[in-house]
């Protein structure tokens, strides 16, 4: 084997200044990212003390009003059912499982009398979503669904990409992108696709004078255009994402589920900004490690959360992506006591304190040393990709 070319006196001076450069910016580093995060205090003092807890009661609840949970037949989709169940809620109850989604309206009706709870079973990974969710959503016509809970995900085997079975990238794409994807677009379009299509059509004339106001945001002929479309604007008010700490560190193995997470976040935080004038909330959380199926054989440590206690914190929270919301537009702006959602695919809003400072804890350090961190953190808690009965699908 060829020996390596040695080094010129130039290359070992400048190594040797490189590696004394980082020896003093670590410290430098680690104490100024702790200063910079006393910026920050205010807003996680309001998150986790000061933020009013009944929001969700106050500004969006009535009687006859439903919320839609998906993958609420397990983990925290459950504990989102079971949490709006007990505040009063009206639920529709998305899975795959027929029995179990049956299961969960069973034993809640018995708690719950007054209230109604409806099944939706659709499986995120099926083909042809663009015909079969409108036309499943199409049951539900004339509700007055206020909440959807974009909450089913499928987490893959830690492993190499490249060694996952391509029907399992295709499953968790389906499952964790592509189906909140269209489930929210279908919900913002309930009112339409839950009308048969009007008798007569508009004339061509004014129906592309809409479409060019609508694309300039203004009005038809001193129209309003929100008034003319008002039979159809969606009954939602408020739009709940849940994200994943495993979106914001990369690792080897975690792909495509944290990507898939990465695309939600910031489909979420663009979501936010579009629909602030149609007074729509959109909520995107984040959330470190829960107690659930996910990631069957981890190893439990005090930061796991209880999937009901996660969405009792979530619904709690509710309120926080609301801009302008509560005590003035100008608060919110100037404190930005809200999300961080300022950059696309801005992290949102974390709802346990727990999970918050562990993030803190891990932007202390360099992204590549984090990662490198991270990635033995994936290794040692996550399950063996060799036995888990996953990869055998
Ligand atoms: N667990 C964690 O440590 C953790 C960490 C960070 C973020 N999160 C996020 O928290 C949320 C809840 O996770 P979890 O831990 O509660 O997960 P979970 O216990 O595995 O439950 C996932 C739910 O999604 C449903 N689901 C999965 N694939 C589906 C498909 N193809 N079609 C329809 N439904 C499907 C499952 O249905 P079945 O009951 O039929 O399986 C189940 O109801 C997820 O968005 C996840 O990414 C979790």
């Amino acid at each position: 084997m060829p020996s390596p070319p040695e080094m010129t006196a130039m290359e070992v001076m400048g190594a040797a200044f490189l590696l004394l450069l980082s020896v003093i910016y670590l410290p430098v580093y680690i104490v100024a990212h702790l200063l910079m995060q006393f910026m920050y205090l205010p807003r996680s003092l309001h998150r986790h003390i000061f933020h009013p807890t009944n929001i969700l009661q106050r500004k969006y609840f009535a009687k006859d009003a439903y919320a839609i949970v998906t993958g609420a037949t397990d983990g925290a989709g459950k504990g989102f059912v079971e949490q709006l169940a007990a505040r009063g809620w009206n639920v529709i109850i998305h899975g795959r499982s027929l029995d179990k989604i049956n299961d969960i309206i069973t034993s809640l009706q018995v708690l719950y009398p007054n209230q109604v709870f409806l099944p939706l079973r659709l499986d995120c990974t099926e083909n042809e979503m663009t015909i079969k969710l409108p036309a499943a959503l199409k049951h539900f016509k004339g509700l007055d669904i206020r909440i959807l809970i974009n909450n089913a995900a499928y987490l893959h085997p830690c492993a190499q990409f490249e060694d996952l079975p391509i029907q399992m990238v295709d499953d968790v794409l389906r499952t964790n992108a592509i189906f909140p994807t269209f489930i929210t677009h279908c919900m913002l379009n309930f009112r339409k696709i839950t009308t048969d299509p009007p008798a007569v059509t508009l004339p061509s004339e004014k129906e592309s004078a809409i479409h060019s106001a609508l694309s300039e945001g203004s009005s038809v002929k001193g129209e309003n255009i929100n008034s003319a479309w008002h039979s159809t604007e969606s009954p939602l008010r408020l739009i709940v994402t849940i994200g994943s700490v495993g979106a914001l560190y990369a690792t080897s193995k975690t792909s495509p589920y944290a990507p898939a997470k990465c695309y939600l976040n910031a489909f979420a935080s663009f979501l936010r900004f579009s629909l602030q004038s149609k007074d729509i909330e959109v909520m995107n959380v984040q959330t470190g490690a829960l107690d659930t199926k996910m990631w069957p054989g981890r190893r439990k440590y005090i930061m796991i959360l209880q999937p009901n206690e996660f969405a009792r914190r979530v619904l709690d929270k509710v309120g926080l992506a609301k801009i302008g919301h509560g005590w003035g537009w100008w608060g919110w702006k100037t404190l930005g006591l809200g999300v961080d959602e300022y950059v696309a695919g801005g992290s949102g809003v974390w709802v346990h304190w727990g999970h918050q400072t562990m993030n803190f804890m891990q932007g202390l350090l360099p992204g590549d040393v984090w990662c490198a961190i991270g990635e033995t953190v994936v290794t040692r808690l996550g399950y063996n990709p060799q036995t888990s009965p996953l990869l055998a699908v």
